[in-house]
């Protein structure tokens, strides 16, 4: 029987309920999602469930959802032109342990190697680098946020002697820049390096551009080593997610056999979240290749909608090709707050996710212009 909470700690998750049923309204600067529908997987709260070890390989442990992570794997795989057959991937925890993972495995690969990744990369991977104690250097940006190739051709060439670990970001977190890996395979192939890694930090555009025509290619047809995606991102999920795809030869060296659990550990964590292979699964059912790139088209067209906005009224706002993040000069702390605005330094951004809407989009234009920055930065610039 259910446990009946006394009245004031009800209260207290009532009024939680409201407090995010209120800032929901206004989700428009973090790329999440917020329209999600996942009642029909409540049931499943009910059991201890836990996907510990190897999706691929069930152990002892039989409440798991290891044959649904696969089918969300193969999916993947599909999706991002894997080799059938000498791939393999797991349902992580978000992103970060996705690039937590290629970069681990990177480094079994090349022990001594260098890791290269752009001014622009998320905060999390210079940890992972700390935690993995990997060598690296950071490359500089271009002004939109993909790689600088000639800095990036000019610091491999001064460590050829170095294997390369190229970490690759497929839409950075503020402008949503993307490095090409058609560019840095030229680099590559210009200065004769015979081994390297390439992990592509897919995290919200790994859902989007594999559905846009003509759109820059990061998959496995482009000879990357892993790629990891978020789940609670374009996809949507009210339990941060993720997934990470690699060449399987590169798993087999890391992966050792457990007599307690009865399967293989080749992942980051032991016990792993067996209910967000389900969301997971439960969104590419509802959504399916079509559905998603409905979504996909229809979120870059308001996008650009919000940027002609934005024009319109005589503020800066741009996006790249490609892109669904709107940046414009950063907004007052006002606005910050009552929009969730992620800034950094003078920009701040907008996220035209699925719930964003073109009313949505009205509102926050108005509001913006309503509200200026008046804050020093802003006044002496
Ligand atoms: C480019 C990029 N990489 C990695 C991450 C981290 O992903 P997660 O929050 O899913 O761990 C983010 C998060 O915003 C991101 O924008």
């Amino acid at each position: 029987m259910a446990f009946e909470l006394p009245p004031s700690s009800a209260k207290r998750l009532d009024d939680l309920y409201k407090r995010l049923q209120d800032d929901v309204e206004r989700f428009v600067g973090y790329p999440c999602t917020a329209e999600i529908d996942y009642r029909e997987l409540f049931r499943f709260l009910e059991f201890p469930i836990n996907n510990v070890g190897d999706p691929y390989k069930d152990g002892t442990l039989k409440l798991h959802t290891h044959d649904f992570e696969r089918e969300v794997i193969d999916w993947f795989g599909r999706l991002l032109q894997a080799p059938e057959n000498s791939f393999w991937g797991y349902v992580t925890n978000g992103g970060t342990e996705g690039n937590l993972y290629g970069l681990y495995l990177a480094r079994e690969l090349f022990p001594s190697g260098m890791t290269y990744y752009s001014e622009d990369t998320h905060y999390s991977v210079a940890k992972n680098l700390r935690v993995l104690n990997m060598q690296n250097i950071m490359i500089n940006s271009q002004p939109s946020g993909e790689l600088d190739y000639e800095d990036l051709r000019e610091t491999i060439k001064i460590n050829r002697h170095i294997p390369p670990i190229i970490f690759a970001n497929i839409g950075t977190t503020m402008r949503e820049g993307i490095d090409r890996i058609d560019r840095i395979r030229e680099i590559l192939d210009e200065l004769a390096i015979p081994g390297f890694y390439i992990h592509c930090d897919a995290a919200l555009a790994g859902m989007t551009l594999p559905f846009i025509d003509g759109a820059p290619e990061f998959d496995f047809s482009e000879r990357v080593d892993s790629i990891s995606i978020s789940g609670h991102k374009f996809i949507g999920s009210p339990i941060p997610c993720g997934l990470v795809l690699a060449d399987r030869n590169n798993v087999q060296r890391i992966a050792r056999s457990i007599e307690y659990v009865g399967t293989l550990d080749t992942t980051i964590t032991g016990s792993r979240n067996a209910f967000s292979p389900l969301i997971l699964w439960y969104a590419i059912q509802r959504w399916g290749y079509d559905g998603f790139k409905e979504r996909v088209a229809s979120c870059l067209e308001n996008a650009e909608y919000a940027v002609k906005k934005f024009l319109e009224n005589g503020v800066e706002a741009w996006k790249n090709p490609h892109a669904i993040t709107v940046v414009f000069p950063r907004p007052s702390d006002e606005i910050i707050e009552r929009w969730q605005i992620a800034v950094q330094e003078e920009i701040g951004h907008l996220l035209v996710m699925p719930h964003v809407t073109r009313e949505l989009i009205d509102e926050f234009v108005a509001d913006y212009l309503n509200h200026p920055d008046t804050s020093s930065s802003a006044a002496d610039s």
